[in-house]
């Protein structure tokens, strides 16, 4: 029987086209067709039209992210868990990373500025301490500091922060967003890694400081004792998260390779910003591992972890 693939997208243009032509043509003799997705309404015990979905929107989305929880359940394998996604924030990554043995800048989360406007605080934050203690939380991150969303990403809401009243002005912008106070590392090199399958690490010299499209730098290959050493932070990240597609950035001071941030499940694949040759990687990887998750030559790491998986009937079919 032949299986069929999904493209769940945003406004990425430069990956979708290429990645369905390369996946159809590898698939084309094992019977595997890929497609850009199209759901809506689709109902709770309904045979899943896709065997794989990769899902690079349901962030934005949240109808999609509701239906591939549970598309799970009734068998697709989607490329990232949903569920973890949704779960999975910078401080709680930098606690894992720490047992993991993986450096991460010293980090602290903050209670919000501010809450909905039902929330009386006399009543509701009785648990808060107030106020906060900014000698003893900037005592342990240092100044200057990184000061920035606990979840979200495309650089919004991160402030670079020097002193107190830089600090404290930034974070009266905060309003309802969680905020990570961290050790701000002043880096000599910087390596982002591509990592898909939870296996495959591509390591890039990366500029944050340039321009956007500027950033991945080709031209200056990471080599050697760093190239070795990210491949294998990044990979152990990856495992543990259980991320088959994300990067893994890392600022490197003094021969530390700092993890700050690999909460990317769906990164970049835009060719004008990865560069021609890594968007290939990238094309390769990916179709290899949907083709094998289509096949079921191989298992998406989230599937019978959750404890309800213990309880579903495998012989019920919709
Ligand atoms: N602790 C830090 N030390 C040095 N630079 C940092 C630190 N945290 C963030 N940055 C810089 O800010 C950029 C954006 O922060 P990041 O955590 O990646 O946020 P986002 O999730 O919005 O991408 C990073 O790529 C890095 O260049
Ligand atoms: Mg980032």
């Amino acid at each position: 029987m032949s299986k069929l693939v999904g493209l769940l997208v945003g406004r990425e243009n430069t990956f979708p086209e290429p990645f369905l032509e390369v996946v159809n043509t590898k698939g084309r003799d094992l019977g595997v067709r890929a497609e850009m997705a199209l759901l809506g309404g689709t109902a709770e015990f309904e045979a899943p039209r896709y065997d794989v979905i990769v899902d690079r929107i349901s962030h934005e989305v949240p109808y999609y992210r509701a239906h591939l929880k549970s598309a799970t359940l009734l068998g697709t394998a989607v490329i990232n868990d949903p569920f973890w996604w949704e779960a999975d924030e910078k401080f709680f990554e930098c606690t894992l990373a720490r047992k993991l043995g993986v450096a991460v800048p010293r980090t602290v989360v903050l209670p919000n500025k501010e809450y909905l406007p039902d929330i009386d605080p006399g009543v509701s934050l009785r648990n808060l301490r107030y106020p906060l203690d900014w000698e003893a939380i900037v005592g342990y991150t240092g100044l200057p500091a990184v000061l920035k969303p606990n979840t979200g990403g495309g650089w919004k809401d991160v402030h670079v922060v020097g002193s107190m009243e830089e600090l404290w002005r930034a974070y009266d912008t905060s309003g309802t967003n969680t905020m990570i106070l961290q050790e701000f590392i002043d880096w000599q090199d910087y390596v982002r890694c591509i990592c898909i399958g939870r296996e495959q690490v591509l390591p890039i010299r990366y500029d944050p400081r340039l321009p956007f499209i500027d950033r991945y730098r080709t031209e200056d290959p990471v080599e050697g004792w760093l190239y070795d050493r990210a491949v294998e932070d990044a990979r152990l990240l990856t495992q543990a998260l259980g991320y088959d597609m994300d990067t893994v950035e890392f600022a490197v001071r003094d021969g530390v390779l700092y993890a700050i941030d690999f909460l990317n499940p769906a990164p970049d694949f835009d060719n004008f910003s990865i560069k021609e040759a890594n968007f290939w990687w990238v094309l390769d990887r990916m179709s290899d591992l949907v083709l094998s998750y289509a096949l079921g030559s191989a298992d998406p790491p989230w599937r019978g972890q959750q404890r309800w998986w213990r309880y579903a009937k495998a012989e019920v079919t919709p």
